[in-house]
């Protein structure tokens, strides 16, 4: 056995994106204990700078061990218990896993359905919120990268608060990427991955939490199901003046690239990479528009990072994707369920998002098909 060495990808799929040299030269700094007084105080900056990332002054905001999936289980575990209601907003793979969460911990799940390719329709929460009264959480993905759709979440939160429901928002592949203000549109529990436009690498997932949602926690009647992700317990780890007593192994290098992913955003600025992602995605859409490529999703509702486009009549979809990884080392992403072999997923997330590989891909797709 030799050692591993990875061949160097573009990667525009749905993630992971391409991690930037300086989040792999900062991972690459001697591993020191996770308690050290200098951990503890780069912890603290992680905290911070994911304020920043998040637009909120939420104290329990901090990245989960482990990737977005747990992120998303950190929500559901600790806010939903056994009996309670949810509104599920479905309109994508990941909805689905939502409600999975939901059911699983013994929750009662009511789902609002929408198209794939289409954002969540507001009217229709509305709609179940008046039905269903005894609701208590109203969960969607902000931007479903199963099908490049984005969902007004400020309209969403607010239909919810209307209600008087807790909000459970997936912005795994929003943040940083598109517009996104937990505080301002009243968001109680957030996850993110740090692998999509953080452009970090995979394997941790951003969370944060109202006020509200800590009160929700900690007067639940039955305790949290899973030892792990008990943010009662997670919260002496990482809470303010927490004693940061031992709960579990933190993953130190991959929390230093967290943090230079995090101290690149400062240097660029939140608004200034929304406006980067958007652009990208106007010079890739003009350019595909030119090859007779169409989008799934509507003008309005598209994702500047993740595009899904349908694959042009006559073409082998599969032998597209394999053409350009093995010609052009290009990474790009298949559709999913319903819609596997319909379309393709050009991912456009963090440092992939960059002109230069808007032109290659253009070139590729231009020489393949
Ligand atoms: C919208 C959304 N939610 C959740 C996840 C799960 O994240 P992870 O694969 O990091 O566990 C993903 C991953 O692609 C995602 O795109």
């Amino acid at each position: 056995m030799k050692s591993f060495n990875p061949p160097t990808r573009t990667l525009m799929g749905p993630g992971p994106s391409d991690v930037h040299p300086r989040i792999l030269n900062a991972m690459s700094r001697t591993t020191i204990g996770h308690l050290d007084p200098s951990f503890v105080m780069m912890m603290d900056e992680v905290k911070e700078m994911l304020q920043y990332a998040f637009k909120t002054e939420n104290e329990l905001t901090m990245p989960i061990s482990a990737p977005g999936s747990a992120g998303m289980e950190a929500c559901f575990v600790n806010l939903v218990e056994p009996g309670d209601k949810v509104i599920v907003c479905i309109n994508g793979v990941f909805g689905s896993r939502m409600k999975e969460n939901v059911t699983r911990i013994g929750g009662k799940a009511v789902i609002v359905e929408d198209k794939w390719g289409a954002p969540v329709d507001p009217q229709k929460l509305d709609q179940a919120l008046t039905d269903n009264p005894d609701a208590k959480i109203v969960a969607f993905v902000h931007a479903e990268t199963s099908t490049g759709a984005l969902s007004d979440a400020k309209l969403l939160c607010k239909t919810a608060k209307n209600h008087g429901c807790l909000t459970i928002v997936d912005a795994v592949t929003s943040l940083v990427g598109s517009e996104l203000r937990v505080d301002d549109w009243g968001i109680d529990a957030i996850y993110s991955g740090s692998q999509k436009c953080l452009s970090a690498m995979p394997g941790l997932s951003p969370v944060s939490f109202s006020e509200k949602a800590i009160h929700k926690i900690s007067n639940r009647k039955t305790p949290v199901t899973s030892w792990f992700l008990d943010l009662n317990l997670v919260m002496g780890y990482w809470g303010k003046g927490a004693k940061r007593t031992y709960h579990h192994t933190a993953p130190v290098n991959t929390l230093y690239g967290l943090h230079e992913s995090l101290v690149m955003l400062h240097e660029e600025g939140l608004e200034n990479s929304w406006n980067r992602h958007q652009k990208n995605h106007q010079l890739l859409r003009d350019g595909l528009n030119d090859l007779g490529i169409n989008y799934l999703v509507e003008e309005s509702s598209r994702l500047p990072q993740l595009n899904s486009v349908y694959v042009p009549k006559g073409v082998d979809e599969a032998e597209v994707r394999s053409r350009l990884l093995n010609d052009y080392n290009m990474e790009i992403g298949a559709g999913l369920g319903a819609l596997t072999g319909k379309i393709w997923r050009i991912g456009l997330m963090g440092y992939t998002s960059r002109k230069e590989n808007v032109d290659l891909c253009l070139t590729a797709l231009k020489k393949i098909i």
